[in-house]
């Protein structure tokens, strides 16, 4: 079985969007959640976009342990060394240095000619050689760019150094059968060393991210780019939970895995809901507070008799305990912050007293107030803050 990296991008292609904007305490925090994880790689953010990025990334490099810590980076020599001294700290280095190949985006965006984007590969790689552990190059916007000449972009990338070659679907504009058909072809086409991989990093814009990902790793792709909760530019990006949950339940489809640790993905779901003020919708495949939540007679028939009647993944694998205390209306406060820190939820001060009273009065409609309702309870309290 292939063991499929994960590049955790929470931190900046999911804090670059609106409304997930995080603090620097905020983002250590998520970052000690996605090392407990254990991603693989933990893109902290764009060191080049402000003094606060730069701070928390170094911030991020000096604390966590385990996972790469990496930093984005245009194709010029100010934004790589600015990620060069925000990872200092970090035992294991990685730039990520992303210059768009596709027509509209040299033509539109850039102003460069074919020639001066192959330039600009060449003398960044080359600049940021020295600074780094590893550099992984993105040729953004890859899924609308001329095939023969995304190959010789990432061609020229692997021959200066980059280990990992990136295929962002930037737009999320691909499907999954052009996805594998594009992977297979990079798989000829591109001249790399032993050991340099294929990495992919895909938009939600029409619904395919999930797929469109688990599509580029039967084709070869080793590193999968992903966010918590699916948060991200527009649609969002490929959703962590997913993909994992999807490697882990059907891997043998694909024949790959992930080191993650399953059981930690509730726990740093609710840490980003938490920290952004946002739960993820109640039906988010995974980690929604009705994913396992069975709520029609006839299910709970079933569910009752053999799980496996409607559950294809445990609670437990994703952190999501079933057993422990049973939550009544004779349970105190120490009870219920107790079950909610067991689900991820960190219930403090006023937070526990207001969501203590909703408890209270769930409780008595309902007499035994179950995982599923009480995720529901915790969930809500965290959207009416
Ligand atoms: O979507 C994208 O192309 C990106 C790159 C910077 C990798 O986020
Ligand atoms: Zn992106």
């Amino acid at each position: 079985m292939t063991q499929v990296r994960i590049f955790d991008t929470t931190l900046r292609d999911g804090e670059q969007a609106p409304g997930f904007s995080m603090t620097p305490e905020a983002k250590l925090r998520m970052a000690k959640a996605l090392a407990a994880l254990k991603v693989d790689v933990i893109e902290a953010g764009f060191a080049a976009a402000s003094p606060g990025d730069a701070q928390s990334i170094m911030e991020i490099a000096g604390t966590i342990e385990g996972p790469v810590i990496c930093s984005l980076a245009r194709a010029v020599r100010g934004d790589i060394l600015a990620s060069a001294s925000a990872l200092a700290p970090a035992p294991r280095k990685r730039l990520h240095l992303f210059l768009g190949t596709s027509p509209i985006h040299r033509e539109a965006k850039l102003q460069m000619t074919r020639d001066q984007v192959l330039e600009a590969i060449r003398t960044s790689i080359a600049f940021g050689r020295d600074y780094f552990d590893d550099i992984e190059f993105s040729a953004e916007d890859a899924i609308r760019t001329e095939r023969e000449f995304l190959a010789e972009a990432l061609s020229l990338a692997a021959a200066e150094g980059a280990t990992t070659l990136n295929v962002p679907d930037t737009v999320g504009y691909t499907t999954p059968e052009e996805t594998y058909d594009l992977f297979r072809f990079l798989d000829g086409a591109v001249d790399r060393p032993k050991g340099m991989i294929f990495s992919t990093h895909c938009h939600d814009d029409l619904g395919m991210a999930v797929a469109n990902s688990l599509a580029a790793v039967r084709a070869g792709a080793q590193q999968v780019e992903c966010a918590v909760n699916g948060i991200g530019e527009r649609a969002g990006n490929c959703a962590l939970e997913d993909v994992v949950m999807a490697l882990r339940t059907r891997g043998n489809l694909y024949n790959a895995t992930t080191n993650v640790d399953t059981t930690k993905i509730m726990a740093a779901s609710r840490t980003l809901s938490q920290i952004t003020n946002t739960p993820p919708p109640r039906n988010k495949s995974i980690v929604g507070a009705n994913a396992f939540a069975h709520e029609s007679g006839i299910h709970q028939h079933g569910v009752l008799q053999n799980r496996e009647t409607y559950e294809i993944m445990k609670p437990e694998d994703i952190g999501l305990s079933t057993e422990g205390i049973v939550l009544g209306k004779h349970s105190g406060r120490h009870a219920l912050a107790a079950r909610a820190k067991a689900l991820g939820y960190m219930l403090e001060g006023e937070q526990l007293d207001e969501t203590f009273a909703a408890f209270k009065i769930v409780a008595d409609e309902v007499g035994t107030v179950d995982t599923a309702r009480l995720v529901a309870l915790l969930s809500e309290a965290q959207t009416h803050r």
